[in-house]
């Protein structure tokens, strides 16, 4: 017998939620995808992110009327899914409340069906008083992080976290060697796809997600999906015809294939996890763009690197994804405080390994995903302090008190970038 979704739903949220090794929505997803009708998968992804993006505050909500913590992660699971359609969703108040009963017995929990029923219905009754009671957790993020956002950003922490609660929308990234991104607009149009033109030289927003395949010509390359503040990567690196450039942490490819859109260059493309590799592989293969790809530890050149210096040295840095929480909710309950400070290890090995591979006067340009100083400014501060030979660029928007740029999340996604160049040309 197949699943239900809201049973589906729940032991994808299980997983997410396992105090121990939770695991994370890429990971649990793809076979629960499978395993559901294909006309039921949207309702499903909007439960199962929803669900992730809110659950602390539903949390919050929940533990007064439970006498004590629900150790069992697929009631915890249901419990939160039940409320989230509640508050969160048009799903009429009784279709939540029997479909989420429903999908405990699907998931062999027949015990626990009064439980569930007893706690929404109560919810119901007392949604005034139980919603003011976790008015002080209704940003729905981890204690720590809410703390390091109010250090790093005391004017900016509470827009960010409501940003991180939005749906995020989708964006194109029109690829120029094939049509304009005007053409390539009028084209959406003309097939009644709903979008607009960003202030980006090849930026489309998308009002509503849809099944890829349907966008013009995106089987033959013409577009890709990428966030606009990711497409400031590629343009911030200055590229000219011919130049050597490295891509150290490539995967799934996104700003590979940008680089090799706006310039004729030789491309290395670095990427540790040879899974993660093979995806820069097919995405440059429907591009039609050419790399050389090579898996590699970025930190270890003497492995990897033929000894001619690089013009241009993209890091995109492994990190916390803190500026991408609207795509990726599982984020919330996946970091723990000691990631950050294991991050920030690897991101200033990757900086100190790669510099010496850049040409003098060339560029390098670091980039994260985070919002949190110590992987971002901080960082970069360090790493100024201990290198004569590194100047840090200003770029167009950037605090000048602080090194670098900080994207904010908002319309698109928070990024960090910080344009080092090699002294002594
Ligand atoms: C933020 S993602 C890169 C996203 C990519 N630049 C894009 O635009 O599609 C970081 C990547 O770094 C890779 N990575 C992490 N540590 C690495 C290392 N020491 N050497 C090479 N790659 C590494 C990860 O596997 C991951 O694919």
């Amino acid at each position: 017998m197949s699943l239900s979704v809201r049973a589906l739903a729940a032991a994808a949220l299980a997983d997410m939620l396992h105090d121990k090794s939770p695991m994370s929505l890429q990971q649990t997803l793809p076979p629960i995808m499978q395993a559901c009708l294909p006309r039921d998968r949207g309702l499903l992804m909007e439960l199962v992110h929803g669900t992730a993006r809110q659950g602390l505050y539903l949390q919050a909500i929940l533990k007064p009327m439970l006498q004590k913590p629900a150790t069992d992660m697929k009631l915890q699971a249901l419990l939160m899914l039940g409320l989230y359609q509640l508050m969160f969703t048009r799903i009429p108040a009784h279709a939540a409340l029997q479909e989420t009963v429903g999908a405990a017995r699907d998931l062999d929990m027949p015990g626990l069906t009064g439980l569930i029923n007893a706690v929404l219905r109560r919810f119901q009754r007392e949604s005034d008083t139980l919603i003011a009671a976790a008015q002080t957790e209704i940003h729905a993020h981890p204690r720590w992080l809410v703390d390091t956002l109010r250090r790093d950003w005391p004017e900016q922490s509470e827009s960010m976290m409501a940003a991180n609660n939005q749906i995020p929308g989708l964006t194109l990234r029109v690829n120029l060697r094939h049509v304009s991104r005007d053409a390539y607009l009028d084209m959406m149009l003309a097939q009644g796809l709903a979008a607009r033109a960003l202030d980006t030289p090849q930026g489309i927003a998308l009002d509503e997600g849809l099944d890829l395949t349907k966008l013009p010509h995106f089987t033959d390359g013409w577009v890709s999906i990428q966030d606009a503040h990711a497409q400031r990567a590629a343009y911030e690196l200055r590229l000219q015809p011919g130049q050597r450039v490295l891509d150290a942490c490539a995967a799934p490819g996104g700003k590979a294939a940008h680089i090799l859109e706006l310039a004729d260059v030789n491309l290395l493309a670095l990427d540790h996890d040879i899974h993660r590799l093979q995806r820069v592989e097919e995405n440059l293969t429907r591009l039609q763009l050419t790399a050389e790809l090579r898996q590699a530890d970025a930190r270890d050149p003497d492995s990897w690197w033929d000894g001619q210096p690089f013009d241009r040295i993209l890091l995109d840095a492994p990190c916390s994804g803190t500026g991408v929480i609207r795509r990726h909710p599982d984020i919330k309950w996946l970091r723990r405080p000691r990631d950050i400070i294991a991050n920030a290890r690897v991101q200033r090995e990757l900086l100190d390994k790669l510099w010496p591979l850049l040409a003098p006067g060339g560029l390098m340009l670091y980039a994260t995903c985070s919002l949190l100083r110590e992987e971002n400014d901080l960082c970069i501060s360090r790493f100024l302090h201990d290198h004569a030979d590194a100047q840090c660029l200003p770029l167009e928007g950037a605090d000048p008190s602080f090194p670098g740029l900080q994207l904010f999340p908002g319309p698109h996604d928070g990024f960090y970038y910080a344009l080092l160049q090699r002294q002594g040309a």
